[in-house]
Parts: structure tokens; sequence; C-alpha cells
């Protein structure tokens, strides 16, 4: 196998906010994939930086009364403490604010300039008269037009959820000063998208078969269908007063902070050249060998699959070898929340002394390459790390490593263990390729299923050659030694699999096994005979319970509503909304467009594959038979529901869904705060029967 060259970037962080566990998930999804591809011993960097330009992070400074650049450089300490902390071990973490991104901007504006890609607009936009400056959507504020809510932002509507221009506000006023914004003229500067040159480029990129499957749909969606032009051409200047780079031949026009944004991978890429004499040229011209990925989170691949690959393309560089968007972070089921406690920062969970890998291997058990979100459990948490990591996997160098070091003087058996090794465990060393692809393929929660398999069989092994009571008995000394020998092997396999995941603990259990850095390669061969192991000392502790505890109290905060400052953020889907639920209200004749019928529960069965659902069949009497897929396994055990009634909308479209047709739906109450999920299906008074209507 010869060595690839691969270029890794996450998602820059925006330099106004602490990094959370929700933006973890995609760091330490990315630092496992760069940790695995370098122990297989390829040519792998992994750049990133803070995303340090924008609208907020000018007004945030202007707040606490500093410089942005003063604010950015607070910031991009406490990013790396951060990233540091939970072992994300960046090859190079740089800042957009730098030379490098400002060269590459102007470069690429430039080109795309020449090209013809770069046309300039009058757009009419609010102002803020007494701030002076044109104002950001989501720094206007007013009255929803669809439901009337007051204080709403100038996109979309927390109550009723509804999407709008802020034009459409009623009342509206400047976050910024509370002044009535104006609306006023002023000149934009746009990448022009809709060029046919560009829809034909992205239509083959996107072909190009590298995409997972839900991203390609998305594209596919965007993009419409052959001939069409759905494509809208997109807005990359803001006027002063901004933070970020002035546009060459513009003065007053800014490059908007997304333009930058992704940019600032090639800018930190450029720093890490010079600072190791690589050739970047190599790495971003066109028909380069190398292979660059992005990894980001679901709600930003419209700029790094649509926008980023057609400024690359037109611009004269190579492209994205692919772009692995992964889903959101929910905790105990429910969007993160600061009223309870589960809006929990990576700072935080450090210094409430919760150690990083119980994280990063939780995290890599739920993982699995595609955009579907996922779920912190804590009870799952902790019962699963202490399960797996702790009591299946040190609990097997613990239960070897005595008898190694008081019976034999800290040495393996003096014979190779090959051949026994190979009548017991064969599995583990014969596996090694299996989960390298679950590593490859970000499958890492396969990979880990595998992993902890294993360490089942070893406890087994154990539990099979009870060496504690081989060490009782006489003349037992070498079957003793060999099952010993045996043991500390598999630990060490178990070891070498787990170290993109856990590379800390990996390290001490090399220290422990008095071995070099273990690569991909050694999972080949066994421990020669009579190697010498270190004492060993305790590897990992359990999760208490109370440790969970005190981590939410850290992070509880009043009911407050977040600042608008701080709300322009990427995953603002789990900052905004809580504790809300007014509903628009309805006439009676909307309510009777819903055809509601009481159902008896005919059959009810788990589904293959899904997390949440279960199958029900459900009999409507003289209305006949329905399946229905509903969200309620967290809940129910199918047995419990077979022969009950409840009411079902009956009149909803059919749903396709991945298992099958939807064909309706079924009432529940819901509480996210809950135990059992917090759901509570309806059920009417005896008497009812299936198929009767409910008004
Ligand atoms: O959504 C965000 O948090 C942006 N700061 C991500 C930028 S990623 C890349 F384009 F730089
Ligand atoms: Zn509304």
């Amino acid at each position: 196998m010869s060595a690839r060259q691969i270029l890794v970037t996450s998602a820059l962080p925006y330099a106004n906010g602490a990094i959370h566990l929700g933006h973890l998930v995609e760091y330490i999804q990315t630092d496992i994939w760069v940790r695995f591809q370098k122990m297989r011993g390829h040519e792998c960097w992994y750049v990133c930086a803070d995303d340090t330009h924008g609208t907020p992070i000018m007004l945030r400074a202007e707040k606490e009364g500093i410089t942005p650049e003063q604010l950015i450089a607070r910031v991009h300490g406490e990013h790396l403490s951060d990233f540091k902390g939970f072992l994300v071990a960046f090859d190079n973490y740089y800042s957009t604010h730098s030379d490098e991104t400002r060269g590459y901007s102007e470069d690429i504006y430039r080109k795309l300039q020449a090209t013809g890609l770069i046309e300039v607009r009058a757009v009419e936009q609010f102002y803020d008269p007494v701030k002076q400056m044109f104002l950001p959507d989501r720094f206007i504020k007013g009255e929803c037009p669809k439901c009337g809510a007051k204080d709403q932002y100038g996109d979309s509507c927390e109550a009723c959820g509804a999407a709008y221009a802020p034009t459409e506000l009623k009342n509206p006023y400047s976050a910024v000063s509370g002044a009535t914004p104006e609306l006023k003229h002023s000149d934009h500067y746009f990448f022009k998208l809709s060029d046919p040159r560009c829809q034909r480029f992205l239509r083959a990129w996107t072909r190009r078969g590298h995409l997972q499957p839900e991203a390609a749909n998305k594209l596919a969606e965007w993009l419409g269908g052959e001939g069409e032009s759905r494509l809208t051409d997109w807005d990359i200047s803001r006027d002063a007063p901004y933070f970020g780079f002035e546009i060459p031949g513009a003065p007053g026009k800014y490059f908007y902070v997304w333009l930058d944004a992704p940019i600032g991978y090639m800018g930190s890429f450029k720093n890490l050249c010079t600072k190791r004499g690589l050739n970047f040229d190599d790495w971003w011209k066109p028909d380069s060998k190398a292979e660059l990925y992005h990894f980001i989170g679901k709600d930003i691949l419209y700029f790094h699959a649509l926008f980023w690959p057609a400024e690359l393309q037109h611009a004269g560089y190579r492209t994205p070898t692919n772009v692995f968007a992964h889903g959101f972070l929910t905790v105990d089921g429910a969007k993160m929340s600061k009223s309870r406690g589960t809006f929990i920062t990576a700072a935080s969970y450090l210094e409430q002394g919760l150690n990083p890998e119980w994280l990063r291997y939780y995290f890599a058990a739920k993982l699995n390459g595609t955009m579907e979100d996922i779920d912190l459990n804590l009870d799952d948490f902790v019962s699963r790390v202490n399960s797996d990591l702790v009591g299946k996997y040190i609990n097997i160098a613990s239960r070897a490593a005595g008898f190694i070091a008081n019976r034999f003087a800290g040495k393996l058996l003096d014979e190779s263990c090959h051949d026994r090794f190979m009548a017991s465990l064969p599995e583990l060393l014969l596996a090694a390729e299996e989960i390298a692809d679950g590593y490859e393929q970000r499958d890492y929660g396969r990979a880990i299923r595998r992993i902890m398999a294993f360490a089942d069989l070893v406890n087994q092994y154990v539990d099979h050659h009870q060496p504690w009571k081989l060490a009782k008995q006489g003349g037992q000394e070498r079957e003793l030694h060999a099952v010993c020998t045996v043991l500390i092997n598999a630990f060490r396999l178990l070891t070498l699999y787990l170290k993109p995941v856990c590379p800390q603990l990996a390290r001490r259990a090399e220290e422990f096994l008095n071995l070099a850095p273990l690569h991909w390669r050694d999972a080949a061969h066994l421990l020669p005979p009579g190697h010498a192991i270190n004492p060993y000392e305790h590897l990992m502790s359990r999760i208490e319970p109370k440790q969970i505890e005190a981590l939410l109290a850290a992070n509880r905060e009043s009911l407050a509503p977040a600042p608008a400052e701080h709300s322009p953020q990427r995953h603002a889907q789990h900052q905004s909304g809580e504790g809300k639920r007014a509903v628009e209200q309805i006439g009676s004749d909307d309510f009777a467009k819903v055809d509601l019928r009481i159902a008896r529960i005919a059959a009810a069965a788990h589904v293959e594959g899904a997390e949440k659902l279960l199958r029900l069949t459900l009999d409507l009497g003289p209305l006949g038979t329905r399946q229905v897929f509903a969200g309620i396994k967290a809940a129910y055990d199918p047995a419990a529901l077979v022969g009950r009634l409840t009411v079902m909308v009956a009149n909803l479209a059919p749903r396709k869904m991945k298992f099958g047709v939807s064909d309706g739906m079924v009432l529940a109450a819901s509480d996210p705060e809950g135990k059992t999920g917090g759901l509570y299906l309806l059920s009417p008074d005896s008497g009812a029967t299936p198929g009767m209507q409910v008004k």
C-alpha cells in the first residue's frame, strides 16, 4: 500500500463563542480519522483556524470595550486550550485574520472577476441610522408577520417557525441601537453561481460519486433538473463598518465572512507549509494527487458543496475530494438547553474533571458516517463507558498484569505464543483490516462494536482459564504464564484498535506494555517471546453519576433569552426557541380538516436499523388497516402495545420513509424532560371502537 497524501479540515469555529459539546462531535470525529490515517502510515495533515470576521465579532468586541483583534486573540487561546484538552491534535490551528488568508481571498476574488463571475448590483437593505451601519438579518427584530409574536429575528420566527425577509417584519427595530431601521440602497458584489459554467461544473462534480448519499440528494435538490437553473447568485460583500478584509478596488466594501472562511483552510495550510517546508501547490493545484476532505455540520453543506467547489474550480485550484457532513448533537433526546444545563461547554467538562476520552469513546460509538443527529444520553454515557472501557478493556490488563509482575519477573513467556493465540483468539489478529475499514468509512460505531465484541471474547477466555485458580494449583506455572501472555497480547491489540479514539489511554497502555507508539502495521504480529512489561498502574477510572450531576449544574443557567450578538452562529437551532411553545391560532374549519380516528394497534414491531421507530399495524374497523411508523420506541415495548386503542390522524398524506410508507400518525403527548423518553400515547375511554371519529 503506498502512502496517500491527505489534507483534512474541520469547520472553523467563530471567534466569539465558546466551544461546546456540539462542536466537539465534529472535532473529535475528524481527529479520530486523522489519527487513524497517520497510524496507517499516510501523510496526513489536519488544519483548522478561528473564523474571525463579521458583524457579530465586531459588535461583541465593541461591547466588551476591546478591539476585534484583542477579542480574537483571547478567544484563540481559549479555543486552543479546549481542543488540547479534548486531545484534538491539529497540525496547525490558525486564524482567518492572517496575511495568508487575505492573500488567497484577494487572489480567488481577482481570478473570479477575470473570468466574469463577479457582478455588482444595487441591493436594498435595512440600515441603522443611529449606529450608521447596514444590519444583518439577525440584528433586526420585530413582530412576526405570520403570528404577531414580538421580538422575533429578521429571518425567522421562533414562536411559529415561519421564515421571511426582514422587510416583512412588523414594527422592525435595530437590535444594536433600538432605532427604527430605514431601507437604503447599496452596491453589493455577487459571485454568479447562476452562471451556466457554475451549474455545469457543479452537476458534474456532484455526480463524481464520492458524496454521502444524503448530501448528494440535497445537492440534486438544490441544483434542480437538467436545464433548470435554481441556483441564485451569492452576495459576497458587506459595507463598512465591518471587521474583515476590504475588497481590492472597492473602498468601503468588505468580503462577507463566509467568503474568506473556507479560504481560511488554505491560509492555515499555507502557514503550515511555511513552518514545515511543504509545497503548497502540490496540494492545491488542479491536478493535485493529494486528497482533500472537509468535515462539516450538515447546516453548512450549501457553503461547502456549492459555493466552495465552484469558487475553487473557477479560480484555478483543485476541488475537494469529499465533504463529510455530520448531524447535530442532542442531549437526552432534546436540543442542548441552557436551562436544563445540557448546553455543555468544553471548558466546563474539563474543569469538572471529566475525562475527555470518555466523551471521545462515546461519540465514536455513536458515529456512523451519515448525516443523522447523534444523541448523548447521559445515563447511557455513564453505563457504556464504565462497562466497555473500564469493565471490558482495562480489566484485561489488570487481570493479567499482577501475575506477570509477581510470578514471572515482568516477562512474557519465553517462547512464541503465536500458535496458542491463534488457537484461542484468532479473530483479534485477523480483523485488523475490517476494523480499519470501519474507521476509513467513518463508521466508528461499527469499528467499536467489533472491538468490544473482541473484548468480550477475551474476558470469556479469562473466565474459561481462570488464572487465579491456576495460580493456586501446583504445577500450573507454565500454563498460567501462557494464559497471561495471551491476555497481554490481546490487550495490546485492543489498545492498537482503540488508539485513534483514546490516544492518551493508548499512550499509557504503551508505557505499561513497554512499547514504542503502535502503528496499524503492528497488528500483524504479537509481542516477541520473553518481552518485558512494566508494572501496571491504574489506566482509567469509572464515571460517577454525581460527576454528571455536577456538570449539568455547572452549565445550568436561568431562562434568559440569548442576547442577539450570540445568535448568528451555526447550530443556532440548538440555542433558540427553548421554553417557548406559542402556536398560531386556527379556526374550527382548519381543525375539521384533520380526520382523527380511534385505532386498535393490531401489531407492533421493532424496525431493523431504526433507532426511534416502531412499525404499527392499525385497525380502523370499517376503514381497514394502516401501516404507520411511530417514533415511540424509546417509551414502549411493542408487545405491550398490541390490542390497545389509541387515536390516529387518518388523513395525513402517506410519507415514504427509509423503512417503508407510513400511512398516518398516532398521537402521543411528549415531555422532553421525562424519563422513558417522555412519551405518552393517547387512549380513549372504554366504549370507543376502531374507526370512530374523534372531534
Ligand atoms: O458555521 C460556522 O461555525 C462557520 N464559522 C464555519 C466556517 S467553516 C469554513 F468555511 F470556514
Ligand atoms: Zn411567528
